[in-house]
């Protein structure tokens, strides 16, 4: 049984096919509207979610399928103690696929290892988001027509943010991939990906905290929220909030070619002047993730001979 716990369980052929699906998708919606025809798709999210869960579900609906599921652990067996293991065996006679999202880093593995049917991890703590990454390529793909030569900054909560960990595992598979990681002291990229991922593989990379500086330099720059729900101590957090605000000023020096993405929500990161910036991507990059979503869901169930 194939699932989606992180973006290595995907071969570069297989990405680069989603992404040939999604365009193909975007080119013929009428083409897929009956592909998953009598399936369901379960959504089990333990933690908020507003892009994530609805682009998982609208997904479904314009393949032809059904959804059902929680949008909060509350609302579920959770609350009475039931373990994720347990979900994942229950959900399995319900639905034709799962979709989750907790709070503990590892849960989708677990259920995973426990589901009679393919598990997409829609986000596992502070750890990885492997959909948001496919999301993040696509747009990454159309704006720019390839995924390869290219100097891409990530800027903000690098050390909570999990769509940053997914997304540099995924472009560091790419040829003439250079990073700049952006980030105050605090909030710097755990040293796990330096370790495992960027050193090696021999990726370059620089780290500053200076947006200004990294600026001119940039083909992608990638904005993140800081990650308040993982911070220990609310001090810290506002302290390091405002970090990084982009505003039109700052982008002065940037290359006229950047393209600004953001996993979103934003709360101050991005100044509401930046989005009518031609280079503003993150608008796009939503609508992006329900179709490689399409393409995903597509995938797994034929792989799973559904
Ligand atoms: C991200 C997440 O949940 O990690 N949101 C999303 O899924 N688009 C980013 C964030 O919450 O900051």
């Amino acid at each position: 049984m194939r699932h989606l716990i992180g973006i290595e369980d995907f071969s570069n052929e297989e990405i680069d096919s989603l992404i040939a699906t999604a365009e193909d998708i975007i080119a013929d919606p009428k083409k897929y509207s009956e592909v998953c025809h009598g399936k369901k798709l379960a959504t089990l999210f333990y933690e908020p979610s507003t892009r994530t869960r609805l682009s998982f579900e609208a997904a479904m609906m314009e393949l032809g399928g059904g959804v059902l599921g929680f949008s909060e652990a509350q609302s579920s067996s959770a609350a009475k103690g039931e373990s994720v293991a347990d979900t994942a065996k229950v959900i399995s006679c319900f639905a034709d696929i799962m979709v989750m999202r907790h709070f503990k880093e590892g849960a989708p593995m677990v259920a995973s290892l426990n589901s009679t049917i393919p598990v997409i991890n829609a986000g596992d703590g502070g750890h990885n988001h492997p959909t948001q990454t496919l999301a993040d390529l696509l747009t990454i793909k159309r704006e720019k027509g390839r995924l390869d030569n290219m100097v891409i900054g990530l800027c903000g909560d690098l050390k909570f943010g999990r769509t940053v960990h997914s997304l540099i595992s995924a472009m560091s598979r790419y040829t003439g991939i250079k990073f700049i990681l952006i980030s105050p002291d605090e909030l710097k990229i755990p040293s796990y990906i330096k370790d495992e991922v960027l050193d090696k593989k021999g990726i370059p990379y620089e780290e500053t905290a200076s947006l200004d500086e990294a600026m001119p330099k940039l083909d992608v720059l990638y904005m993140t929220r800081v990650q308040r729900e993982r911070f220990f101590n609310e001090q810290d957090y506002i302290r390091l909030k405002d970090s990084y605000i982009l505003t039109p000023e700052k982008l002065v020096n940037a290359k006229k070619s950047l393209s600004i993405l953001h996993p979103l929500p934003r709360v101050n990161e991005i100044s509401v002047g930046v989005d009518k910036d031609p280079r503003a991507c993150y608008f796009k990059q939503v609508l992006n993730g329900k179709y490689i979503r399409m393409a995903l869901i597509k995938f797994l169930l034929e792989e799973a001979g559904k």
